[in-house]
């Protein structure tokens, strides 16, 4: 069997054309997404391996996208620990019992998390059955999970979550390595089902200094990446990381993704060329006409001539109210651009024979 475009540019691997899928394929800005959850709550979706794998599938089929992912979210491996997660209409999630003192890190539950999100890997077992591209399982990194379990939801500022990390870093580091292990055997569970690669989402990171990311996060990040199952590409995510991006290449990770504030060019020479680079456009770009939207797709296509590993994306996820008919568009335009682009630098042609596809 011929590798999968997307696997392929994973292990920098010359591939076809550059491929593309986007963070949040499946979700409120697509009809058949909304047409599901007026039937079934967020988290009774999310619980529902046939609903589940069926948003997986529909979205990666009706985008026309290199990989699918599978649909979940990132907070579900913390309801094991009693943190009393809800998704509110208006709110967002809310986690109920907020964990902010060394005290409440002490009375975490010991429950085996991993375990306790079964629905997770049947929903991939489900979709991978149906897919005919490669599947992603996903978890969030522990300073993401860790900001939510301590601020009890959303922030701006992080008080609590720097709070406890800056005054008590023993609790800190124990939480961290409580939510490090957790993750580690969420993402084995899903490749044991199906998972092709895993996406580690360290979407809020962004808002530490560089020290504080060594210190408090680096080494969490490292034994997680580290007792991963060998050969499935792992793909590194956060938003916000132009202060960080050497740290983040040295936690690990096959594939670095960059969000639409650092030039992709500059970044992955910062990453350096051992690492496979996804992204980066700017999701608001959607919202713009077509003729704009393609200008914006030549340029990070340009940004990225010339080197092995390329995976188009977004710099974080499709917002709500995004017109469906232009992430269609996208996805057609990467493909054809550059299929065409890479006949023009000289890199070869489909069918030339010097391609893995
Ligand atoms: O990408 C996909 O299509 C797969 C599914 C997926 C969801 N969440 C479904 C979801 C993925 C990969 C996530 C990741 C996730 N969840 C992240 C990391 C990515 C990022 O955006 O930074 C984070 C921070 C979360 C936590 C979360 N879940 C928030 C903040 C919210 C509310 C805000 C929002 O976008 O609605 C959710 C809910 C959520 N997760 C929805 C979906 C489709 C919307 C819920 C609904 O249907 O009402």
């Amino acid at each position: 069997m011929t590798a999968a475009p997307f696997l392929s540019a994973c292990r920098r691997q010359p591939a076809p054309y550059t491929p593309i899928w986007l963070m949040r394929q499946a979700g409120r800005y697509m009809p058949e997404y909304r047409a599901v959850r007026s039937r079934l709550g967020f988290l009774q979706l999310c619980k529902d391996p046939d609903a589940a794998a069926d948003v997986t599938v529909t979205a990666a089929e009706r985008l026309g996208v290199d990989a699918a992912i599978i649909f979940a979210d990132i907070l579900l491996i913390l309801e094991p620990f009693g943190v009393g997660l809800e998704y509110s209409q208006s709110d967002g999630p809310v986690l109920h019992n907020p964990v902010r003192t060394p005290a409440d890190v002490e009375r975490l539950p010991a429950a085996d998390a991993a375990a306790a999100v079964s629905f997770v890997y049947e929903s991939v077992r489900k979709a991978r059955a149906a897919l005919k591209v490669p599947l992603i399982g996903f978890a969030g990194a522990p300073f993401t999970l860790a900001s939510y379990v301590i601020e009890g939801g959303g922030s701006r500022n992080y008080v609590h979550t720097k709070s406890l990390m800056y005054g008590a870093p023993e609790a800190w580091h124990t939480l961290m390595r409580r939510l490090a292990a957790a993750v580690a055997s969420y993402l084995n569970g899903q490749i044991a089902a199906g998972a092709d690669a895993v996406q580690l989402f360290d979407s809020w990171v962004g808002c530490l200094a560089p020290d504080d990311y060594e210190r408090y996060v680096l080494p969490h990040m490292q034994r997680l990446i580290g007792a991963l199952t060998p050969g499935v590409p792992v793909i590194h995510f956060g938003t916000g990381t132009a202060g960080l991006l050497e740290l983040l290449r040295r936690a690990g990770g096959d594939v670095i993704g960059l969000d639409w504030r650092v030039d992709l060019g500059a970044g992955w020479d910062r990453v350096g060329a051992g690492v496979a680079v996804q992204g980066n456009l700017d999701p608001l770009v959607l919202f713009a006409p077509l003729h704009e939207i393609r200008d914006r797709v030549a340029r990070v296509l340009e940004r990225a001539r010339g080197r092995l590993g390329h995976i188009f994306n977004l710099g974080h996820g499709i917002l709500p109210g995004t017109p469906v008919d232009h992430v269609i568009a996208l996805v057609d335009m990467v493909h054809e651009m550059s299929a065409r682009a890479e006949r023009d630098s000289g890199l070869g042609t489909r069918g030339s024979g010097v391609r893995a596809e």
